[in-house]
């Protein structure tokens, strides 16, 4: 009875090896092959001086080369500043986020951003709007001090791709 507990056990550790070495395998091969990370610390930014601190303190879009544009955003309670990014079809999008108050959450519809944008850190994401249209983004934390979240669901925008 005994040997046949140990016999299981030692299969079973046997299987659980093999199967932390097959994941550990597959992050190194999401990495590697398929170029998957995690979001990294992009900077830094004291939330407190976010209004008047480069290039927080002039949010907008801008041409940065060809066919690539920067859009500086600011996610605030209650409100994305700007609220509206213009940009031509076929354009490469950097998003470059952050927030002066509270965490908020950037997810932009028909896209795969979906980053969040945490009081002093600087949220970065790519994005190529290879197609015309009108592409809402939201704010998916359930943002505001205490039990003060009352502007959250009306935080949204839009990019529009000409
Ligand atoms: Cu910002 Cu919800």
């Amino acid at each position: 009875m005994s040997m046949q507990v140990e016999r299981w056990e030692r299969y079973f550790l046997y299987a659980g090896v093999a199967i932390l070495v097959a994941f550990f395998i597959a992050i190194l091969a999401s990495i590697g092959e398929a170029g998957i990370h995690l979001p990294t610390d992009e900077a830094q930014v004291d939330p407190n001086v976010v209004a008047s601190q480069p290039p927080f303190d002039n949010p907008g879009v801008f041409e940065t080369g060809d066919n690539q544009y920067e859009a500086v955003m600011v996610a605030r309670m209650w409100q994305w500043v700007p609220e509206e990014i213009v940009v031509p079809a076929g354009a490469e999008v950097t998003f470059t986020i952050t927030s002066p108050d509270v965490i908020h959450g950037f997810l932009v519809n028909n896209t795969a951003i979906n980053a969040m944008v945490i009081p002093g850190q600087v949220t970065r994401v790519t994005q190529t709007f290879a197609e015309a249209g009108e592409y809402k983004f939201l704010c998916h934390e359930f943002c505001g001090l205490a039990n003060e979240q009352v502007g959250h669901h009306s935080m949204f925008g839009r990019v529009v791709v000409e």
